[in-house]
């Protein structure tokens, strides 16, 4: 299988750029830009491309690649920051350009001979973000394309192995960067389309079979898009082999234990343990009120009863999680000096000395790559197109204390919220939408008696990945229909509010 190595400089379009390779059916990688020559070429890739980065290339501690690699051997595509850097690195010069250009900008072809242009017009609208630009190109390298404010917006190296464009064809306001990096792979790298869903699903199950033997495997489900795939694949794999455990927390939404845990038996035909642990959690959790100690009482529980469960089914000698690309990056080299903003403690999270061995077939692919196999796999849209919900549940949606009483409440506003979007066609046009009860009492009437009772806050939300997202302008009359709803069939709410912040600042979860 052809593949591309990523080099990550930074950017906060990386991932991107690794997905649309993988779009356009040829396997990629991220590996940080430090990693050496020899690590980079053991991964055997039919092309390199750097990616953009907030470094500047000519500051004495700039990030660089591994010279070793700039020999032309393995053709290169410097992105934004990238290609700064090859200018920097192969004898040019990098300054800071006249004026700073950020969004959408016209780049015009000057000369032509670059490969990348194949097939695109001579100008074309395409996506900035720099300030630092090529002042002069290495020697024996050619301009082909210049920005609005005149700076180089694409150059060339003998022999075209070395290549780099100033804007992001990664980016879906770049006109034609889809050509641009079909032209790249299939022209310039010579590779050939190879990364397919449906033959991934094949080779992974056999490897599965290979790793399990006739060993056993347990697995935590939660409900999520995740979990359910890698069981769903696993179980195709081993079958029986495979044992599933689904805790009810107690911190589940409105009836979603029973559908769940049908789905899981009847449709999917999985072999899964019912464990009811609402008790369990919901004492432990008495009287706790911060956010963070909430989070991490829920993830000790979650791994104690987990545990003891797997220990009461006995003889598994692997542990199946459903992690995905993003996390093994995010581990691997992003998250170094991060600032934690909240624990996440999802459910299926492990212990750090659990006695068994990871099962993680899913850590090579993205999002929506796992949608697609599990619609592959027949797993039904409930799952597939579900919001995402987070480990620690209800909980940090019950802001105060948490009792059954306070559950009872938020679970029947919630349902009544996400009834009214389902009604009205918008639940697939948005990334989540849920419903927040406040520790706050506030005074109304009804009929002709004072109530003092608590406030519920909505809460929906648009987002391309959930690390930055908008608020959704939700129709007057569906909110006015929620409010009337929400005070009428629920006892103890009579105000309801609409949150209208954006992450940032405001994160999406409420705790
Ligand atoms: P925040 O609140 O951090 O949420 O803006 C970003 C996305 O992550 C979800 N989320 C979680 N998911 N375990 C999870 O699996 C958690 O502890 C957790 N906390 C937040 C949140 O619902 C949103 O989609």
């Amino acid at each position: 299988m052809d593949n591309i190595v990523i080099l990550d400089f930074g950017s906060q379009y990386t991932q991107l750029i690794a997905r649309r390779v993988r779009e356009l059916k040829v396997h990629s990688e991220i590996l940080p830009w430090d990693t050496e020559a020899e690590e980079v070429r053991a991964r055997q890739p039919k092309g390199i491309i750097l990616s953009g980065g907030p470094a500047s290339a000519a500051a004495p501690d700039a990030p660089t690649v591994d010279r070793a690699l700039l020999d032309g051997s393995i053709p290169l595509l410097g992105i934004c920051y990238g290609m700064q850097l090859l200018a920097h690195a192969l004898g040019g010069q990098v300054g800071k350009g006249s004026r700073a250009e950020y969004g959408a900008s016209t780049v015009r072809v000057t000369a032509s001979g670059n490969p990348l242009f194949k097939g695109l017009p001579g100008a074309f609208q395409a996506w900035m973000s720099h300030w630092d630009e090529v002042v002069r190109v290495p020697d024996g390298f050619t301009v082909q394309a210049e920005s609005e404010s005149g700076a180089p917006a694409a150059f060339s190296g003998p022999s075209n192995r070395i290549l780099a464009l100033q804007f992001h064809p990664e980016v879906a306001h770049t006109e034609g960067g889809r050509e641009i990096l079909r032209n790249f792979l299939f022209d310039v790298c010579r590779c050939e389309e190879s990364w397919d869903l449906s033959s991934w699903i094949d080779q992974m199950t056999a490897e599965i079979k290979t790793q399990v033997g006739d060993g056993r495997v347990v697995c935590g489900l939660s409900g999520g898009v995740d979990s359910t795939v890698a069981a769903v694949l696993t179980s195709r794999a081993i079958g029986d082999s495979l044992e599933c455990i689904f805790v009810n927390t107690g911190l589940l939404r409105k009836n979603e234990a029973d559908s769940v845990l049908s789905l899981y038996r009847e449709k999917l035909r999985l072999k899964v343990h019912y464990v009811d642990a609402s008790a369990t959690f919901l004492s432990r959790l008495s009287g706790v009120s911060d956010p963070e100690r909430k989070r991490k009482i829920i993830g000790e529980t979650f791994v104690r009863v987990f545990e003891a469960k797997a220990a009461e089914i006995g003889g598994a000698q692997w542990l199946l999680q459903g992690t995905l690309y993003p996390d093994v990056i995010e581990s691997g080299f992003k998250g170094k000096g991060a600032s934690v903003i909240k624990t996440h403690h999802n459910v299926g999270g492990l212990p750090e000395d659990i006695a068994f061995g990871l099962l993680e077939p899913l850590r090579d692919l993205f999002k929506d790559e796992v949608r697609a196999i599990g619609a592959l796999l027949d797993v039904p849209r409930e799952i597939l197109g579900r919001h995402p919900f987070p480990g620690p549940g209800l909980a940090v949606r019950c802001l105060g204390e948490i009792t059954t009483e306070r559950l009872q409440v938020l679970r029947e506003a919630d349902a009544v919220f996400l009834e009214e979007i389902a009604r009205a066609g918008l639940y697939d046009s948005m990334w989540q939408a849920f419903a927040v009860l406040l520790p706050v009492k506030t005074v109304g009437v009804m009929g002709d008696v004072r109530t003092y009772a608590e406030a519920v806050a909505l809460r929906a939300i648009g987002s391309q990945d959930g690390m930055t997202a908008d608020w959704v302008r939700l129709p007057p009359e569906l909110l006015d229909r929620v409010a009337r709803r929400i005070c009428n069939e629920i006892e103890g709410v009579n105000r309801v509010v609409l949150d209208v912040t954006s992450k940032p600042p405001a994160t999406i979860e409420w705790e």
